[in-house]
Parts: structure tokens; C-alpha cells; sequence
């Protein structure tokens, strides 16, 4: 089975959120799976020294911006083939993959991930000048969604197409004006294809051109066929709803465990736990300027600052936790009045509240082993992995009943608490109420502390693992064959 999984960040090259870290898992394990995998994304700055790819074909100028070459590399740490589309107009630059430094939109996303899926669709036709042809054209969110639109335009053979949602949020909107700029017929521009309120929607285009569709747990493939997780899309999906499936995510533990983690002051398992957390709350408190203090209850938060994440639900109900003598360390960026907000209050509880406006992995890591908490009041969550990372760091998440979050956490009640299951705090409405009253539930169990230490254990010995979404991938592939490809003919040779 030769997947070409396409993907606009892979984990450790360049990551702005979750699906980097799904990028850079997911491939190891379908291929230890037995899969035989090319990874594909844009050449981002520093990627190409990062991979040490070289040139390996010209797929020429399709959008008179500069030749488009192929480089192959090899992924660090694991050595897995990755290629990488090199336009250095369009992708050699500094800054994010998506945004500029001071966070805004580059002006021509619409031409840089219209030529990844167009590299994505060029290597999929039996014509494309590398001698690999995938079975599976497998990519990921609105920047891969015009690789189906293209091989449906071409017509000719291809493989079967697998389209992930991550995030219903971010659709990849343009003006329909676009469409011959990139290469795309009008007749694709449809109601049935493309166009979405007058505009051409790069997320559409990975919805309706694809053989089957997936996302990041099951509760989120259910949310996305109602209005409210649709966001306008929920009826396609519904239509598709018999080729949409909900695989949860996978925690890449080689990477996330605090028995081996290489960020923290002390490292520890399940049976360390107090002894572990305690150390390393210690230091954070310490660096951070929050007072020494081993009874606080430590609240952590390493998140994107946006309302997708209830950021003004945790800045209404912390003041109440903060009364009961919580501390609150939190690590993110995002949209500018969450990152004042965060900031004021920092400024104005110095000792009990530490905000870090910015994206650090390291601090990432020290927060999940530091925390005794972690917060995630989520208006809607795909999948979620920060959640899924405290749970193997012991630190008890409080979470919105929404997608993976419901998914992943069991709430602590009287009964799931004797019976072994509980592993956090999950409520139902995305009020600042109800998380209130769910920190004063946590807060109130951490004083309590053999109950407490139950409920970290607990959560510790879940198992998230890629693994086992690497075979529910594996068994959705086999479900669809190529179009129009004999399995004869698509036996070929390997670069
Ligand atoms: P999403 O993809 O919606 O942002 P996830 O929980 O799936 O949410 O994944 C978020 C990932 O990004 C996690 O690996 C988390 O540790 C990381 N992350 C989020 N914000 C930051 C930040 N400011 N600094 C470092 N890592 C961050
Ligand atoms: C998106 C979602 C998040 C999910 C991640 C990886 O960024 O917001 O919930 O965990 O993708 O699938």
C-alpha cells in the first residue's frame, strides 16, 4: 500500500498546532504498519537543510511563479522519505507557514497551498516524473483540498483519495476570480463542487472530491453534521455522512512522557507522581515569579488564545479559582484582546498568575509536568492533544463535554471514581459558570489527596496510541481502490 500523505506541517520541521504533531506521528506508524510512505509538504525555510533533501524532479511552472522542484529528504529522528515542493517565491521566507511574524495572513496563501495540492495531484497521475506512485492520496485540512479538485479536472486514472478534518473553523475562502489564476475549470465551480456562498472553498473542494472522508475522534464526526460544528458545511456532510468516520488521534509517547521527557528538572512515572510533579512545580513556580507555595493547586494552559478555546470563559471564571488560592501558568498566543487580557491580569496578580505570550515547545513540556491542573474549556474540539499529553503527565484535565475532549476524559464522579475510571472534570455547557464550578471541583479533590493521586494514576495508564489509528487508517485505505489503475499496472519501482 505506497500512501503519499500530504500534509502543510510536520512536527519537528514546523508546527503551529495539532495536526503537526499528527504529521509527524501518524506516518511512522503506518508505516511500521506496512505502509509504504511518502510524506509531502511545502519547502519552508529551513526544511530543506533540516531533511539535507535533494532534487529528485522538475514539475515544472504551472502557475508562472518559478519552477516547482521536488526534493527529498529524510524526516529527523525517524528517517522517514519526505518530499518537499520547492518554490522558493512562494515558500522560502521567514515566518510562519501560514502567517507573517506579526501574525497576519500571507497575502498569498491561496497560490502557496493550491500548488501543494498541485504537486499532490501532479505525483498521483500515472504521468508524474517520479517512478513511486501512491494507491492512497491521503491530505489533511483546506491547505490539501484542492488535490482531489485537480484530479478530478484532469480526469485519467488516480488513487483513492483520503480527506482529514482537523478543524471545521478554517476553510480556506477565496474569491472565485481565483479559479483560472490556479488552474481550475469553471465547471468545478459548482454548487456540487467548489463554491461555497459565492466563494471557492478549499475546504469544500477536500470534501466533495474525496473517496472517503475522516476526522479526529468520533463525537467530532457527529458535531460537524449539525449546524452548530458545520460551520455552514454540515449539510455536505451529512449528505457524505456514509463515508465520514471518526478516528481518534494517536499521543506520539516517545515524544510525551515524563518518565523519558528531556525538558523536565525531574523526570517521573506513575509511582513518582507526587514526588515528580512537586519538584517540577517547584521550578516553574520559581521561574515564573508565582510564590513557592506546594499546597497552591497549579492550573496550567498551553493553548492557541482564541474563542475556539474558550479563552473568555477561562478569563471569567479564574478570578473565583484565583479567591480559592489557585495559581494560574499559562503558555500561548493568538488573538491580540485574549493576549491583553492574560497579560493585565498577570500584571495585576503577579505572585499567582504567570501569562508567556508566544509558542515554546520547551515551556510546553515543563507546564504538563509542572501542572496539577490543566485547563481546556474548549467551545469545540476536533480531537485535542494537549488534553490527552496532561493526561500522561498527571495533571487532571478540566474540560468542555465537546468532540475528543469528551472522547478522551471521563468525568470524576462518586461512581466512576470507585470505579476505577474517572481520569478528570468534564462539563457540559461552555459557561464560565460551569467551568467555575468544575475548577472548584478540582480544587476541592487536590486537598484531598489519595483520591487526588487515584485520579492522576488513573489518567496516567490511559493509552492513546498511534498504533491502533494507524490500523483503523490501514483498514479505511483498503476499503478504496485506485480509479481507473489495474493493480498490475500500479505495481512500479521505488525511488
Ligand atoms: P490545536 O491543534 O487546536 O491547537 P491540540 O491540543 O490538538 O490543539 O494541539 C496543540 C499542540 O500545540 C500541542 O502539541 C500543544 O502543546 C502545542 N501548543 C499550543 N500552543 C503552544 C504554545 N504557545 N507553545 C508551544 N506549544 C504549543
Ligand atoms: C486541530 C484541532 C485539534 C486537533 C488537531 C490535530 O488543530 O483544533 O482539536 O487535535 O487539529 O488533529
Amino acid at each position: 500500500m505506497r500512501v503519499l500523505f500530504v500534509s502543510p506541517e510536520v512536527f519537528p520541521l514546523v508546527k503551529t498546532g495539532g495536526l503537526g504533531d499528527v504529521a509527524g506521528a501518524l506516518p511512522v506508524a503506518l508505516q511500521a504498519a506496512g505502509a509504504d510512505l511518502r510524506l509531502l509538504m511545502p519547502a519552508y525555510g529551513g526544511t530543506r537543510a533540516a531533511t539535507n533533501a535533494k532534487p529528485v524532479a522538475a514539475l515544472g511552472d504551472p502557475f508562472g511563479l518559478g519552477e516547482t522542484v521536488v526534493l527529498q529528504g529524510r524526516l529527523p529522528g525517524n528517517g522517514l522519505k519526505v518530499w518537499l515542493v520547492d518554490n522558493p517565491a512562494l515558500f522560502d521566507r521567514p515566518g510562519g507557514p501560514y502567517q507573517d511574524s506579526d501574525g497576519l495572513d500571507w497575502a498569498d496563501n491561496d497560490l502557496r497551498f493550491a500548488l501543494l495540492a498541485w504537486a499532490a495531484a501532479r505525483l498521483s497521475q500515472p504521468s508524474s516524473p517520479l517512478a513511486w506512485k501512491p494507491d492512497i492520496l491521503h491530505g489533511h485540512d483546506w491547505q490539501c483540498g484542492l488535490a482531489g479538485a485537480y484530479l478530478q479536472a484532469w480526469g485519467g486514472p488516480r488513487p483513492g483519495i483520503v480527506f482529514t478534518i482537523h478543524n471545521m473553523a478554517f476553510q480556506g475562502l477565496f474569491p472565485s476570480s481565483l479559479m483560472p489564476r490556479i488552474g481550475l475549470p469553471w465547471s468545478l465551480y459548482t454548487m456540487a463542487g467548489c463554491e461555497f456562498w459565492d466563494q471557492l472553498s478549499y475546504l469544500k473542494a477536500g470534501l466533495v472530491y474525496a473517496d472517503r472522508l475522516t476526522t479526529v475522534s468520533p463525537s467530532y464526526a457527529g458535531e460537524i453534521q449539525l449546524p452548530a460544528g458545520g460551520f455552514g458545511l454540515e449539510g455536505v456532510l451529512a449528505e457524505r455522512a456514509a463515508i465520514l468516520s471518526g478516528i481518534l488521534n494517536g499521543a506520539d509517547y516517545r515524544i510525551w512522557d515524563p518518565a523519558t521527557d528531556g525538558e523536565l528538572s525531574r523526570r517521573y512515572g506513575a509511582e513518582e507522581v507526587a514526588a515528580g510533579k512537586a519538584a517540577n512545580k517547584a521550578v516553574i513556580q520559581a521561574e515564573l515569579g508565582l510564590s513557592a507555595d506546594p499546597e497552591a493547586t497549579l492550573l496550567v494552559v498551553v493553548s492557541r488564545l482564541s474563542d475556539q478555546k474558550g479563552m473568555d470563559l477561562l478569563l471569567a471564571a479564574i478570578p473565583a479559582a484565583l479567591a480559592q488560592g489557585a495559581q494560574l501558568a499559562l503558555l500561548g498566543s493568538g488573538e491580540r484582546p485574549y493576549e491583553q487580557a492574560l497579560l493585565a491580569l498577570a500584571e495585576a496578580r503577579p505572585t499567582q498568575v504567570a501569562v508567556r505570550i508566544g509558542y515554546s515547545e520547551p515551556l510546553a513540556h515543563r507546564l504538563q509536568a509542572a501542572g496539577d491542573v490543566l485547563v481546556m474549556p474548549s467551545r469545540f474540539e476536533p480531537c485535542g492533544l494537549t488534553q490527552i499529553y496532561a493526561l500522561r503527565y498527571g495533571t487532571v484535565p478540566v474540560v468542555r463535554r465537546t468532540g475528543g475532549l469528551a472522547d478522551t476524559v471521563v468525568d470524576a464522579t462518586y461512581d466512576s471514581m470507585l470505579q476505577g475510571t474517572a481520569t478528570g472534570f468534564v462539563f457540559d455547557q461552555p459557561t464560565a459558570a460551569q467551568l467555575q464550578w468544575s475548577l472548584e471541583r478540582a480544587i476541592g479533590l487536590y486537598r484531598r489527596r489519595p483520591q487526588w493521586l487515584q485520579l492522576q494514576r488513573q489518567g496516567m495508564a490511559q493509552s492513546f496510541t498511534w498504533e491502533k489509528a494507524a490500523e483503523a487508517y490501514l483498514d479505511l485505505y483498503r476499503e478504496i481502490r485506485p480509479v481507473g489503475i489495474s493493480v498490475k499496472s500500479s505495481r512500479r519501482a521505488q525511488v
